[in-house]
């Protein structure tokens, strides 16, 4: 079967669990899968029941599929991503996006726990994706090309909506909550980086370090979907900080953002034209 019949079948299966069809789909990075707590209405089918999804058990993810209205608008949320560092190929871990996109979907909201880079952030800090640079040396859309996915050579001019990304720095400013700017950079872990990549991946213009979103985002923007981008700054990364990483530590940070990271997505989901 080929991907296309793939995220077609899956579609028809959560069609028949769910029938609320949401333009709008959220994936919840690590330690920010609070915002399911804001769903009215919810009904969530788990990923290990939906046909073609990989498993996932990363600490800081719950694995499903969560439906709902937020703001009064009707939003998907994924909670929990798969990674490339599971060993999944990027393809496998893109798959959700192909799903989502049969079933209607057609603006994703990507958000990701991940270590600053530019000097100017702290941790905490909430940031604005304006751009991104793929450090994996892999592409989710190797391979032959399924036209009904979308087009063989994606352009990738504006992959974070310029005016979605206008309504994130309006909503935050009005909120009074603080919003960086920056671009994010692949990096496929699941080690940290070391001091010397860090400066590397400075010199090269990158902000931000994690080990997720750019797959997704690359697989949202060949079949067509807008997306916008937050990250959550949980640590500074190697060698700018003076501590060493954890898990834990950047789940902690995370959650301490939540109620920001909340609020402002939520507000965003009133206001989505
Ligand atoms: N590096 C990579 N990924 C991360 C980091 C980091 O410092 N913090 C959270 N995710």
């Amino acid at each position: 079967m080929s991907k296309f019949e793939k995220a077609l079948e899956a579609a028809r299966y959560i069609r028949q669990r769910e029938q609320r069809q949401p333009k709008v789909a959220v994936i919840l990075g690590s330690g920010l899968g609070g915002l399911v707590e804001e769903l009215e209405q919810p009904n969530a089918i788990p990923y290990g029941q939906i046909p073609g999804f990989p498993a996932s058990n990363v600490a800081g993810h719950a694995a499903r599929l969560a439906f709902g209205s937020i703001g009064g608008r009707d939003v998907v949320l994924m909670q929990g991503r798969f990674h490339y560092y599971e060993g999944l190929s990027m393809s496998e871990i893109t798959f959700p996006v192909c799903v989502l996109r049969q079933l209607g979907v057609e603006s994703l909201i990507v958000t990701n726990a991940c270590g600053g880079i530019n000097g100017s952030f702290a941790p905490g800090d909430l940031m604005l994706i304006t751009d991104h640079i793929n450090m994996s040396g892999n592409n989710p859309l190797i391979g032959p090309n399924d036209d009904r996915l979308g087009p063989r050579f994606p352009d990738m001019t504006e992959a974070y909506d310029p005016a979605l990304r206008r309504l994130a720095e309006d909503t935050a400013a009005e909120l009074g909550i603080s919003l960086q700017k920056g671009v994010y950079a692949l990096y496929t872990g699941p080690s940290f980086e070391t001091a010397a990549e860090i400066r590397a991946f400075r010199t090269l213009g990158a902000d931000a370090i994690g080990m997720s979103t750019v797959p997704e985002v690359i697989v949202a923007r060949h079949a067509g979907m807008r997306v916008l981008g937050i990250s959550c700054i949980t640590n500074m990364a190697t060698g700018i900080a003076r501590t060493k990483h954890s898990h834990e530590e950047v789940l902690a940070a995370a959650n301490a953002s939540s109620q920001r990271f909340r609020l402002l997505v939520r507000t965003l989901l009133e206001r989505w034209e």
